[in-house]
């Protein structure tokens, strides 16, 4: 039986194995904000399960092979046991094959209980990959805000934690939870055909031991969950001790520190005790209750009488209600845990929804739009009475104009935080404006597919952002469309060729292994960022952060870069260098801007 949350002892499922404290509902992670459509995300998470049941329908049908068969031989044993023990008592000759068929029966319970582990591990790796995919899918549309609310470790927690909790709320939760509902219903059907009285008497007790057994299984978590925090806090003491160790003898505080590192080790102590306290008073509780339905039930049988024919059985019979007796504490205390892990699991399935539920980019607009504004073919980039914020009511930037001729050079001025950079991103298309209109080369800025992009405009930043690979694949991003002659037009621009043809394997060396200077790498920036020849060329503190020298170097990379483009730009030096219009950003000057 599936039981990834517990380990059994005694013959009761346990949850020594389990962590984190699924009483406790999880915690948002920092940083999010309210989603899109939670419910519709829910769906698609349900999609993910019905669409691999659907694709994948041989191992479908082995699971669910595999879980009736489990349930079936598990309650089969104990009935062939009880026509084993008649057959002996009537010195029937059908002994030995019905001992043979108890024998095969219990193997095949192994083998089902395999069967099912296995065919449970290889759905959840399905279902694990097809979610993982359809999210590292889901995130390449969603638009740029959403990484600005959303903390990187959050996104990192939704594809690793809360899949592998979907991924156990499957297989140690749903899958095993119906096994269990199974085995314990048919026990309770097969008793109360064998004796009325014993299974009214189960109908009862089951539901009180239930009761205990969660409210066990509760306590034992939470005694668990302190103990780990005594047991952190105890840990840190010592290194931290052993850091201020001559000041606390310089000041005589070793008894305060020793009465600190005491209290911790107490807490610990003390939590680790209520938990051996329940793990110790379970089994004999479950015990003595299952001993007590049994004692009572075959004393009430011997009585005769009208009780004697309710509670009677054949003595086959009570070997296999005894049997069933014993069995039924197991499923039950498994279905504890794993209603456990299917508390623990909801709180990963709502993440993954809402991530799969948020709203997505704005879809493409291929065709050309015209510029509403009326303006001519020679317009590179325009924002028309544009207002934006990053936050709702916040505005950054507020009924904003600026138009830049084709072959232009404006650059943005003002001061820190005025908006400069956020001009730049909406341009780029990675925000939305909240009203106004933003035109690159006479199309709406968010309206260009990401594949046109290269071609339209090249962005450079004040920090190169490597992708793994080699220093041809900095310049192509693992575009096949980029052309050879394409990356070497580029690297010669910025200067580079020498440098790269000198490398061990040419620009097939990883970057790693290139060991690139700070300013090599601004030159890789702006090759990767004019190796689609676009017209236009988004400029933000190229040179910023580089010593004198570097920033030399990238100058004179950057003069013949931006010979016959449209250039926007925030950096002084190339203002200074290149000359241009300059544009004021922010309202200490809304007189300056266009
Ligand atoms: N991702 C973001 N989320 C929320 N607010 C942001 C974000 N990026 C920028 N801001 C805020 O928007 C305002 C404008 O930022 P922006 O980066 O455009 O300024 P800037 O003019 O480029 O400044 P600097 O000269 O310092 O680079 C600032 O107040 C900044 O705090
Ligand atoms: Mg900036």
């Amino acid at each position: 039986m599936p039981n990834c949350t517990g380990c059994r002892r005694g013959g009761w499922t346990w949850m020594r194995a389990h962590s984190g404290d699924a009483t406790q509902p999880q915690a948002t992670p920092a940083g999010e904000r309210g989603v899109a459509s939670r419910p519709a995300g829910n769906r698609q998470v349900a999609a993910v399960f019905a669409d691999v049941a659907r694709t994948h329908p041989a191992l479908t049908v082995a699971l669910v092979a595999a879980v009736v068969a489990t349930v079936v031989t598990a309650l089969l044993p104990p009935l062939v046991l009880a026509q084993v023990v008649d057959g002996i008592a009537a010195r029937s000759l059908d002994a030995p094959r019905l001992a043979a068929t108890y024998l095969a029966l219990v193997v095949l319970q192994g083998l089902a209980g395999a069967g099912q582990e296995a065919a449970i591990a290889v759905f959840g790796q399905k279902v694990t990959h097809e979610l993982r995919s359809r999210m590292a899918a889901k995130l390449d549309r969603l638009p740029a805000g959403y990484f600005v609310r959303n903390a990187a470790g959050a996104i990192t927690s939704r594809l690793v934690n809360d899949v592998d909790a979907v991924e156990a709320l499957f297989a140690s939760g749903v899958v095993g939870m119906v096994t269990d509902l199974c085995q314990v219903v048919g026990i309770v059907a097969i008793v109360m055909w064998e004796s009325v009285g014993l299974g009214a008497m189960l109908l009862v007790a089951l539901p009180l031991v239930f009761l205990f057994t969660r409210h066990v299984q509760r306590a034992t978590l939470d005694a668990q969950t302190q103990n780990r925090v005594a047991v952190g806090e105890a840990n840190e003491q010592i290194p931290e001790t052993l850091r201020t160790i001559r000041t606390i003898r310089q000041l005589g505080r070793e008894a305060f520190m020793g009465r600190r590192y005491a209290r911790a080790i107490d807490r610990a102590f003390l939590a680790q005790e209520r938990s051996n306290f329940y793990d110790a008073v379970y089994s004999p509780v479950v015990i003595t209750t299952s001993s007590v339905v049994i004692g009572v039930s075959l004393s009430l049988a011997a009585q005769g009488g009208p009780l004697g024919s309710l509670f009677g059985v054949t003595v086959g019979g009570a070997v296999a209600v005894i049997s069933y007796v014993e069995k039924v504490f197991t499923p039950l205390s498994d279905i504890g845990m794993e209603i456990q892990s299917i508390q623990q699991a909801a709180a990963g399935v709502r993440r993954i929804g809402e991530l799969l539920g948020e709203a997505e980019e704005r879809p493409a607009v291929t065709d050309a739009v015209a510029p509403s504004d009326g303006s001519s073919g020679d317009v590179a980039a325009s924002l028309s009475h544009v207002t934006f914020g990053y936050e709702p009511n916040s505005p950054v930037l507020r009924d904003f104009s600026l138009r830049v001729e084709r072959g232009e050079h404006v650059t943005l001025v003002g001061r820190t935080g005025a908006g400069k950079s956020t001009v730049l991103r909406l341009l780029l298309g990675l925000y939305q404006p909240d009203s106004g209109e933003v035109m690159v080369l006479g199309r709406r800025a968010g309206a260009i597919s990401p594949a046109e992009r290269r071609r339209c405009y090249g962005y450079v930043e004040q920090a190169f952002r490597a992708v793994p690979g080699s220093v041809t694949d900095q310049v192509t991003l693992g575009d096949p469309s980029v052309t050879v002659d394409q990356v070497s037009r580029a690297l010669q621009t910025v200067g580079l060729s020498d440098v790269v043809a000198g490398l061990p394997q040419g620009g097939n060396t990883l970057l790693a292994d290139a060991r690139l200077s700070q300013g090599q790498l601004q030159l890789l920036n702006i090759a990767r960022a004019i190796a689609c020849d676009p017209g236009l060329l988004i400029l933000d503190e190229v040179t910023a952060n580089l010593d004198s020298a570097t920033e030399r170097q990238v100058m004179e990379a950057l003069a013949v870069a931006v010979c016959g483009r449209t250039v926007i730009s925030v950096s002084h030096r190339l203002f200074e260098r290149e000359g241009g219009r300059l544009v004021r950003v922010g309202e200490d000057d809304p007189e300056a801007s266009e």
